[in-house]
């Protein structure tokens, strides 16, 4: 195949450099003289690297090199079978780009774009033959993401997304059919890891230091979210997360706080420019407090205590004792703060402790102390447990860290489904081959059962009043008729296709 790519910066030195390599001629293009060149210049670099690391040979480097030529202007792209634009985020800049393509090029050549915020149906609304038209979001760095989102427009034919999905397969990545709707699956689905994580520390409830540990050590995800975020670059996920927040009419699970609009506004945007959520180089979150050297620490259950308290309070070598009037009275709520749940369990709150066990013991055990809590009761208490894990002590709120976060990622996981954005279990495959995540949303559902997350909502709805919380219906139903998440309705989602294939 003779492919165009318009735009040689990161993106589309990317895209060429897996073309190239798949075997397609690649021809680049950039409105900056000479960029195309250097970006080849690049790759060269890139893949001399890789041959001495033994990742190839020196012929098949040389081979992809040769594949790589430059356009010096649109024209030069009148031969191709597939034009894959990269340019910047700009419609104006897109929609011309394509209405200067669509004069140049062939009736039979698909153009793709690489947008990664903007709509499919927006970028080509001016396409003179909209059935060729498709959008193709690689993710950076291209030669290494597998993953590639493919999204129909409102008027692509399927033999476009055919071809398209065919390419992506071809250059040896794993196609996802999305639709097109604000961030389509990934830049979607990621909004709730970082804007939940935000919203506990907006709260006071931990430090980013405290929720990147409980996360990343005690759930495996591969950065915290702050971490995450100060990686990616507070000008990147700051203005996508408003976009989607705004595309999305102002969908509350999608908010933000304005800590992270005042980092960007003041240009604190992480590692590059060495402070964001926390300061580089070199400074490492702020380590962990430790508790008492243990006593032998006693706690009550209350009656009807859960057996996970029994099974934890063994695990830890806590001492379960009858009510002493003193020993702290251990809880385990689930989407409740520690104050309302020890008040429904008629327990004086400033005797009450709670750990979170909503997904076993982790790791990293949680212990949320309400207002008034006797401190050094918790310092005994976190120094006993501290033998056999790590402790993070947080302030009072419903759901902990974990509980919110991993139920905001399974809400909106579970709405992405019931939207039709993609099928359920194409949103879990694109989430960790994007993401990285170490399940897919609704996979993480069925991994604890889909009940659990609909109380953790309900509780935290129920306090907060905050439509934030609200559970997703295809959520509530399937944990109502106890259905695995991934079960499909009985009506197919609708999808950008519709209109081709009704
Ligand atoms: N960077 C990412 O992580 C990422 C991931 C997925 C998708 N995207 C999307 O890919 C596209 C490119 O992003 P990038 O990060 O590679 O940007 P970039 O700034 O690295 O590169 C853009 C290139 O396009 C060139 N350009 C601008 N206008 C042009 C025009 N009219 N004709 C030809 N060339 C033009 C610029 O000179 C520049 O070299 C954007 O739409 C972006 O949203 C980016």
């Amino acid at each position: 195949m003779q492919v165009g790519i318009v735009g040689a910066g990161a993106m589309g030195s990317g895209i060429g450099r897996v073309a190239a390599a798949a075997g397609h001629a690649v021809l680049l293009h950039d409105v900056r003289p000479g960029a195309a060149q250097e970006a080849i210049g690049r790759i060269g670099a890139s893949i001399e690297r890789q041959v001495a690391k033994g990742g190839t040979t020196t012929e098949d480097a040389r081979a992809i090199l040769e594949r790589l030529t430059v356009a010096g202007s649109v024209e030069d792209l009148s031969g191709c079978d597939l034009v894959v634009e990269a340019v910047v985020e700009d419609l104006a800049v897109k929609q011309a780009l394509f209405a200067e393509l669509e004069s140049v090029v062939g009736p039979d050549c698909i153009l793709a774009t690489n947008t990664s915020s903007l709509s499919v149906g927006a970028v080509f609304r001016n396409a003179s033959r909209p059935g060729r038209t498709v959008g193709m979001h690689f993710f950076n760095p291209a030669h290494v993401m597998k993953l590639v989102e493919v999204i129909p427009g409102p008027r692509t034919d399927q033999r476009t997304l055919a071809t398209a999905v065919t390419f992506a397969e071809g250059v040896g990545k794993t196609p996802i059919l999305a639709r097109d709707t604000p961030g389509f699956i990934v830049n979607l689905a990621g909004r709730a890891y970082t804007t939940e994580a935000l919203a506990v520390v907006n709260e006071g409830v931990a430090s980013p230091a405290q929720v990147d540990r409980v996360m990343k050590e005690g759930f495996g995800f591969p950065l915290g979210p702050f971490a995450l975020m100060d990686l990616t670059g507070i000008d990147v996920n700051y203005p996508v997360t408003e976009n989607i927040f705004e595309h999305n009419f102002a969908d509350p699970k999608l908010r933000s706080t304005w800590e992270h609009r005042y980092l960007f506004e003041a240009g604190l945007l992480g590692q590059k420019t060495g402070q964001g959520f926390y300061s580089y180089p070199g400074d490492t979150p702020p380590a962990r407090t430790s508790g008492a050297p243990a006593d032998a620490a006693t706690v009550v259950l209350t009656t009807g205590a859960d057996r996970s308290l029994l099974e934890f309070c063994a695990r830890a070598g806590l001492t379960v004792v009858d009510d002493d009037g003193t020993s702290p009275v251990l809880l385990a709520p689930l989407g409740e703060d520690c104050t309302s749940a020890a008040c429904r369990a008629g327990v004086d709150p400033r005797r009450a402790v709670a750990v979170d066990l909503a997904f076993g013991v982790r790791d990293v055990v949680t212990l949320m102390v309400p207002p008034g809590a006797d401190p050094a009761v918790v310092s005994t208490l976190r120094g006993q447990i501290e033998s056999a894990s790590s402790v993070e002590v947080i302030n009072d709120s419903p759901g902990f860290i974990a509980q919110r976060i991993l139920a905001a990622v399974v809400n909106l996981g579970s709405e992405m489904a019931q939207r039709g954005v993609a099928a359920p279990a194409d949103i879990d495959t694109a989430v960790r081959l994007g993401l990285r995540y170490p399940a897919g949303p609704l996979a993480l559902a069925d991994e604890h059962g889909p009940r659990v997350f609909t109380e953790i909502l309900d509780g935290i709805h129920r306090t907060t009043q905050d439509a934030r919380y609200r559970a997703s219906h295809w959520l509530r139903r399937r944990a109502a008729a106890d259905l695995p998440i991934h079960h499909p309705d009985v009506v197919a989602a609708r999808t950008s296709l519709a209109a081709v294939t009704d």
